[in-house]
């Protein structure tokens, strides 16, 4: 029998999660459930990168299992864990740290990104990938959906997992990142050159999963556009604010294209922001509902945590121990 394909991806818990990770990334891990077997990762390693308070940071590890769940992903199906529940990234982060050259971290674009807006940059920001290499090649993951943004992050890892197999013999899949041609790069409301982000936090710029309908309404309303004043799909940068209004309405109600264009074929910006506002409205109300009910319970989410740790480790551990092999350490016995 052909194993199923091998599906990981993470997601940060730093809070303000948006439309953007919901439609670059977390729509397509529910859809793959089932078919596929799926991993999904809340990595808090990854989160105190940037400074984190550490109050906050276990507030929202929480929230956004919480969210992940309320947005579909069923734990019968996807392996839910926290990256910190399983030690085995951080182990393999080292040892790859050890086969990776500074100048494949120093060419990161998200890491020059993140590096100008910090005072002092810590040397996790720069082995940032590394460590998103661990938790891809510990599972031997085919497929890696996510958000346009992490793509170079994949091709690291690809260059990573051959060298680990060049340097010590077979021992990692090669991965491929997956990622939507619509919903790969939902664009900031208020500004629709740079890409939505959970950093910035200035009204309007993004929809928040949870925000209430008057919110939305809100930041619909203010969405820039441009003066042409025609509604149709187009890779001009002059039109991607409506661009970016049509992908998320295309996401959310499934029309194709054209059938999009020819319903709004005549009518004004007005029109469609009006519409769109209803179309996410509904679309997120339920998720927000099942939230709140999700967060009365916290040692519910709790145990889904802990047992999707117990599954990550099953997969993780023996991965790990291999790898170990492979270096050349002497396996201590409860590793053998
Ligand atoms: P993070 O937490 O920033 O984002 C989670 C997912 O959402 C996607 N995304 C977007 N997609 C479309 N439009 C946007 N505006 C937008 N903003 C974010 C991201 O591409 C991502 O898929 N480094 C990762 C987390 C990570 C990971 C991994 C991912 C850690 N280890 C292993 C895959 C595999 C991150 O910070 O994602």
């Amino acid at each position: 029998m052909t194993r199923k394909p091998r599906v990981f991806s993470g997601i940060q818990p730093s809070g303000n999660l948006h439309i953007g990770n919901y439609l670059g990334a977390i729509q397509q891990w529910v859809a793959g459930q089932g078919q596929k077997t799926n991993f999904i990762c809340i990595v808090d390693l990854h989160a105190i990168t940037v400074p984190q308070n550490p109050a906050d940071l276990r507030r929202q590890t929480r929230e956004l299992a919480a969210l992940l769940l309320a947005c579909g992903i069923d734990p019968q199906q996807t392996t839910l864990f926290v990256q910190s529940h399983v030690r085995a990234h951080a182990e393999c982060s080292w040892v790859f740290s050890c086969i990776t050259p500074l100048g494949w971290l120093e060419r990161m674009t998200q890491y020059k990104a993140k590096a100008q807006k910090q005072e002092s940059v810590m040397t996790g920001l720069l082995t940032y990938p590394v460590l998103m290499a661990a938790d891809i090649l510990l599972y031997d993951a085919d497929e890696v959906p996510v958000g346009e943004d992490q793509k170079q992050h994949i091709e690291l890892t690809r260059d990573l997992a051959q060298r680990f197999n060049y340097l010590f013999g077979e021992t990692f899949v090669i991965p491929k990142p997956v990622i939507r041609e619509s919903g790969a790069r939902i664009m900031g409301l208020d500004d629709p050159t740079v890409k939505m982000s959970k950093s910035e936090t200035a009204r309007g710029h993004a929809i928040r999963i949870i925000d209430d309908p008057d919110e939305i309404r809100w930041a619909i309303k203010r969405a820039v556009t441009d003066s042409f004043n025609e509604i149709r799909f187009s890779d001009d940068p002059e039109r991607a604010g409506v661009n970016n209004l049509l992908q998320i309405y295309e996401l959310l109600t499934g029309r194709s294209r054209p059938e999009i264009e020819a319903h709004f074929a005549g009518k004004g910006y007005g029109a469609l922001k009006r519409e769109l506002a209803e179309v996410v409205i509904e679309a997120l109300r339920p998720i927000r509902e099942r939230y709140y009910q999700l967060m009365d319970d916290p040692a519910e989410l709790d145990r889904i945590l802990a047992i999707g740790a117990e599954q990550a480790r099953a997969v993780a551990e023996p991965k790990m121990t291999l790898i170990l092999e492979r270096v050349g350490f002497v396996l201590p016995k409860d590793r053998r």
